[in-house]
């Protein structure tokens, strides 16, 4: 114990991991600086910083190497990897390619980070980047969830412009530093399961994202009304809301039956 009533400090290193353009600077700099840059200055290989903050009854300094995302720096960051108790990873909401190379961050920080034993040691939160842009929203919140879930990762949404969402994912990754320590430097996963698969997400999705009612129910133009009785009692089994929890299930149930009432109509 200090003078303070605390306990040893903790000294903790995190990264931040996703494509360029995501946002990984301005998630970091909100959260230090409390400001937003709205100006893209790309990072050069690493940006390094250092804050310090009290977690339970734990003082804890935590350096943070903040990484390019461009693919050429990573000759640059693939050695930074190492040592690294927890990662930020980013993706923008907007740009589907970001998150489909969340996976390809994990590839790649576990073939730099030495051993599989280390990226056990790893803490992860995943940052659904830009909600504020809302109405270019290219993945949803259930499908950035299960992703997340299914890793057992946490997962926020966030925007840097707003500040929705930072403090609690830091929080989050702090305090999920803080208990991996005491742990004996084990980071722990979530275990829980969301309650909803792929299959339900992506019926959600397609309801919500198709251009016809055909499109909405999976069927070709045309089809008969037994096919679209058919594809209607299908979807309502993975979709009614007593089964469904996913976000976005209920409004996605309600096109579901209005698709249906449209197709059946003037036959
Ligand atoms: P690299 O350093 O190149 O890997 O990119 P980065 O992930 O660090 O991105 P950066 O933080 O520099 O942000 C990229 C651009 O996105 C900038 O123009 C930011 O202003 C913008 N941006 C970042 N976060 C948000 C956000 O939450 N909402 C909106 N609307 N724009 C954001
Ligand atoms: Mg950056």
């Amino acid at each position: 114990m200090d003078s303070n009533g605390l306990r040893k400090t903790i000294r903790v290193k995190i990264i931040s991991m996703g494509n360029a353009e995501v946002g990984k600077s301005c998630i970091i700099k909100r959260y230090c600086e409390k400001r937003f840059v709205n100006k893209y200055l790309t990072t050069i290989g690493i940006d390094y910083g250092v804050t310090k903050l009290v977690v339970r009854d734990r003082t804890v300094k935590v350096n943070i190497f903040d990484m390019a995302g461009h693919p050429i720096f990573f000759e640059v960051r693939n050695e930074f990897y190492k040592d690294t108790q927890g990662a930020l990873l980013v993706y923008d909401v907007c740009n589907r390619a970001s998150f489909e190379s969340l996976d390809t961050w994990l590839a790649e920080m576990k073939q730099e980070i030495g051993s599989p034993n280390e990226m056990e040691k790893v803490f992860f939160c995943v940052c659904a980047n830009k909600i504020d842009r809302n109405s270019q929203r290219q993945i949803d919140e259930s499908e950035g969830r299960l992703w997340a879930d299914q890793h057992g990762f946490h997962y926020f949404e966030t925007s840097a412009l707003s500040g929705e969402g930072i403090t609690e994912a830091f929080q989050e990754l702090f305090n999920g530093l803080v208990t991996a320590y005491e742990n004996g430097g084990r980071a722990v996963r979530i275990t829980t399961t969301l309650g909803y698969t792929k299959e339900q997400v992506e019926a959600i999705q397609r309801l919500k994202n198709s251009k016809n009612d055909y499109e909405r129910l999976g069927l070709r133009q045309g089809a008969s009304k037994d096919d679209v009785n058919k594809a209607y009692r299908k979807m309502a089994v993975i979709l009614h809301p007593d089964k469904n929890i996913a976000p976005g299930s209920e409004e996605a149930f309600k096109i579901l039956v209005t698709a249906r009432t449209e197709l059946l109509k003037n036959r």
